[in-house]
């Protein structure tokens, strides 16, 4: 999640396989035909500031076409607003900032009252029009709304072009109309033009505007085609004034006129009586021809029906490595299941052939949105059911490193976007080689990590890490940090130590498996510098012992643990200047952020029954909101006290109540799919630690899972015997992999490359499966107990 103060936001304003059958066997239907798409819901999270992305769209598409509320459209469509300003062709889903692209909407309107082009409504503050909850449809690949003004606009989308299909009243006498506007959500526009073709009605344009989280701007084109009704007229519209003459229009800002907010485009007419049309809109970030060539390549005959089937059985195609025995689950929580897939197959898009900014052979990703939030759980769920796309998206950070100098820890739409705490492209990086991931230039990759823990840059807001010099001389980012090498908010000093002494681990490790063992022995060491924020003194709610402020003369200052909990301040620890030294947490959270070293945590807070207590006591209390990505693993990590069936309780006192198919049925903003990964990677229920080749066993929420590896084809089955659908038996007794036992609560990624049958056999109480030392997960020191 990323959350900012109005004070930022001002800094901001600059081939078809059916899904395997298995999967549904409700216990009231044997229905033999699943499929898959009946189980996605798009507008789960799309109320109450989800911000999930509720169109059309195929995996990791450019395309991303809904039509936009008038309010709360950080996502494009809110499920909680009354009305429709619009409709556009490529958004980011779950954002935390401010909304995200949304560029040249297209507007339908029946026509103009006498046909006069006056009487028309075209400025985006007056336009909005209300629609129908009631016929509201909202599938992989489809949308479909009825707006009040009697039209149905239909929407689905190829990899960069949106197609729509609008149904006008049939009782329309006027001359229907659509116009683009050259306006975008965020209202970032500096300058723009657009040119409508009196013959074909083609509207094309192009405008600069800025990302929603990041710094510079970035140039877009579009080209709409009509087809399925002959042409009225055509002309140009400016505020609420339009005319047939001139056939472009062009804004611009020059620093005194704002014009970011001012509506002004094209529009083409069609002669009354017209009762659908379709318009197809290519996007591209290079230029208007390759905008329309998009758009003429991958829809040439404006079928509808044939490109929603297309989009649709792409999807299917996509979920269909995962299958699943649902017998006795409810239909509700397969929804929450399969939605939750979907959603972390929406991010990062795939912008390869679309980058303006250096010519490349690599693919090239873009809405990183961000790192810091999908570093935990999003790329790992992309791994286990896509790592050819994983691959990819690897592939196209070194290359944004290769031009750019640094790895991005956030980026959207061609720019760079706001750090929020280490350079956690590292820990993904390092995961990818300990999971085998393919094609990559390791060297490069190693080369951009290194540069992260060692190379301060002058603007490190946006890229790498501050405070190094620090980190090299201290061991921890002071919080009145002295740093004249480079520029970034000087906050987080606590979240930024845990986050970078993690990052360098990761580079550890990375350094290990290539054979560098001197790099190995500089970067474990400073994997052990969240010690050096440790105040052994510092109490909290009758525990002792948390991170804490620490100067630069190595005194100790205060923030209370408890500070930017649920319990205390909640939203004062966001990305501003007068931000504090957790980020989006509090001490309470991130003293818990020792992924590397949890053994060594366990001693420092005083042992395993105490570590136990305090970690019970931290999700019982009120004090973890499990909204914010940060919070996942600290489900988990009763594991590495050797109390697994704990992590399987908290587990289920998550899921279903947060985490469920109502519209506001996620607890924070998805952030490109981060929610929806951690409940389905918690409903297979092998929890994937980030960074590392560690997978902490808890039984599935279904009778049987399988996952099919994308490359080696093999099938990986969790199975679970004694399946108890009321999850009243819910806790391992013991568990067999290929038959042999396992004492071990956790498991390697060779499990799902290689395949296998993992069995578990639960029951109503903990057993002392997984509780030994020698069966905990990996840890840098060793478990004294
Ligand atoms: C089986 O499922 C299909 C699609 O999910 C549905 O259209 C059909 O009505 C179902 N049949 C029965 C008997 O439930
Ligand atoms: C649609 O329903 C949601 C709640 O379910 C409500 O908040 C919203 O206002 C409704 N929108 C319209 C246009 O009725
Ligand atoms: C869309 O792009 C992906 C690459 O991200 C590619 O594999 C796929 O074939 C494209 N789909 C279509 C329909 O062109
Ligand atoms: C205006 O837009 C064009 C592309 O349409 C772009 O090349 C140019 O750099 C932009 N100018 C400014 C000042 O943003
Ligand atoms: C999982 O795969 C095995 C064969 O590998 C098959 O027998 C079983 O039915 C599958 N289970 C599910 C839930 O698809
Ligand atoms: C804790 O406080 C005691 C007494 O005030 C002091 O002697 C000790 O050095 C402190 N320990 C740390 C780690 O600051
Ligand atoms: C250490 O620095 C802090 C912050 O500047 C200051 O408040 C404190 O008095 C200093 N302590 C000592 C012992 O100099
Ligand atoms: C914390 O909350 C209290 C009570 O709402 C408020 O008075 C105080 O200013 C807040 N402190 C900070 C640092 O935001
Ligand atoms: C669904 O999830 C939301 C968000 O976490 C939560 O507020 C709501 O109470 C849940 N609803 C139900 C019925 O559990
Ligand atoms: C696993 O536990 C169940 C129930 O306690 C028991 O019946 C079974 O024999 C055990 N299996 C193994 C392999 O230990
Ligand atoms: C990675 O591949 C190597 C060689 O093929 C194999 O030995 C190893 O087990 C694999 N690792 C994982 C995590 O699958």
């Amino acid at each position: 999640m990323m959350k900012v103060s109005l004070l930022t936001v001002a800094a901001i304003l600059q081939g078809c396989v059916d899904a395997r059958i298995v999967g549904q066997r409700d216990s009231s239907t044997a229905n033999s035909t699943f499929n898959v798409l009946n189980y996605v819901d798009p507008l789960i999270g799309t109320a109450n500031g989800g911000h999930v992305f509720a169109g059309a769209s195929l995996p990791f598409g450019m395309a991303k076409a809904v039509a936009d509320s008038s309010v709360d459209n950080q996502g494009g469509f809110a499920s909680d607003s009354d009305s429709i300003s619009g409709f556009s062709h490529m958004h980011d889903s779950g954002t935390g900032g401010g909304a995200s692209l949304g560029n040249f909407p297209i507007f339908p309107n029946p026509g103009c009252p006498d046909d006069d082009l006056n009487q028309c409504v075209y400025r985006y503050q007056d336009r909005s029009v209300g629609f129908s909850n009631a016929t509201l449809i909202a599938q992989a690949g489809y949308f479909s709304i009825d707006l009040d003004s009697g039209i149905q606009g239909e929407i689905t989308v190829t990899n960069h072009t949106a197609l729509y299909r609008f149904t006008f009243p049939s009782d329309t006498t006027t001359a229907p109309m659509i116009f683009a506007d050259l306006i975008d959500l965020p209202q970032s526009r500096s300058n723009s033009t657009a040119f409508v073709d009196d013959k074909t009605g083609r509207i094309t344009g192009s405008g600069t505007f800025n990302p929603s989280f990041g710094i510079g701007s970035y140039n877009l084109y579009f080209c709409a085609d009509f087809s399925g009704a002959d042409i009225f007229d055509t002309g140009v519209f400016v505020n609420d004034r339009a005319g047939n003459e001139p056939k472009t229009v062009q804004t611009f800002s020059d620093g005194v006129n704002n014009d970011e907010s001012y509506s002004a485009g094209a529009f083409t007419r069609f002669k009354a009586g017209t009762t659908s049309v379709i318009a197809r809109v290519g996007v591209s970030f290079i230029s208007v021809d390759q905008a329309c060539s998009n758009g003429e390549k991958e829809i040439p005959d404006f079928d509808f029906d044939g490109t929603k089937q297309a989009a649709q059985n792409i999807w299917k195609e996509k979920l269909n490595v995962i299958s699943i025995d649902a017998t006795g689950v409810s239909t509700d929580l397969q929804t929450v299941f399969w939605s939750g897939a979907y959603r972390a197959l929406l991010s990062p898009q795939d912008y390869t052939g679309e980058n303006p900014l250096w010519e490349s052979a690599e693919p090239y990703y873009d809405s990183y949105y961000c790192i810091w939030d999908s570093y935990r759980a999003i790329h790992q769920l992309i791994t286990l059911v896509d790592p050819l796309s994983q691959s990819r998206m690897i592939r196209s950070l070194i290359d944004i490193y290769r031009h750019e100098g640094y790895l991005p820890d956030c980026r959207m739409s061609l720019c760079k976007g706001f750090t929020q705490g280490g350079s956690n492209a590292d820990v993904l990086i390092a995961e990818a080689y300990l999971k085998n991931i393919t094609d990559i230039d390791w060297p490069t990759a190693y080369e951009a990590v290194i540069k992260d823990a060692e190379v301060e840059p002058l603007n490190w807001a946006v890229e790498g890490r501050g405070g190094l010099t620090s980190w090299k001389d201290l061991g921890y980012i002071p919080t009145d940090d002295f740093d004249p090498y480079g520029q970034g908010p000087l906050t987080r000093s606590i979240s930024r130590t845990v986050e970078y002494a993690y990052d360098d681990y990761c580079i550890a490790s990375l350094a290990k498996a290539l054979g560098k063992s001197d790099d190995y022995e500089k970067y474990i060491k400073r994997a052990t510098n969240w010690h050096n924020m440790f105040d052994a003194n510092t109490t909290s709610l009758g525990y002792t012992g948390f991170l804490q402020v620490k100067y630069s003369n190595g005194t100790w200052g205060y923030q209370d643990p408890q500070f930017c909990t649920p319990l205390m301040n909640f939203t004062s620890c966001y990305l501003n200047p007068d931000g504090h030294e957790t980020y989006e947490g509090s001490t309470w959270l991130y003293t818990f952020y020792v992924p590397q070293d949890m053994a060594s945590l366990i001693t420092t807070l005083g042992g395993r029954d105490t570590f136990i207590d305090r970690l019970t006591y931290f999700h019982d209390s009120g004090l973890l909101y499990v909204g914010d990505e940060q919070s996942f693993l600290t489900v988990n990590l009763f594991h590495y006290g050797g109390r697994p069936g704990l992590s399987t309780k908290q587990i289920h006192t998550y899921i279903p109540s947060q985490f469920n198919t109502s519209i506001n049925g996620i607890p924070g903003n998805d952030d490109s799919g981060a929610m929806g990964s951690f409940s389905t990677l918690s409903l297979i229920g092998l929890w994937p630690v980030h960074g590392q080749d560690v997978y902490l066993i808890n039984p599935p929420f279904f009778r049987e899972v399988n996952i099919t590896h994308g490359i080696t084809g093999k099938v990986a089955t969790i199975r679970n015997l004694n399946f108890d659908a009321s999850y009243a038996d819910i806790y391992i007794q013991n568990v067999t992999r290929d038959g042999q036992v396992w004492s071990q609560n956790w498991i390697q990624h060779d499990f799902f490359e290689k395949g296998g049958v993992l069995e578990i056999t639960t029951g109503r109480s903990e057993s002392d499966w997984g509780t030994k030392a020698e069966d905990l997960p990996p840890s840098m020191a060793s478990y004294d107990f």
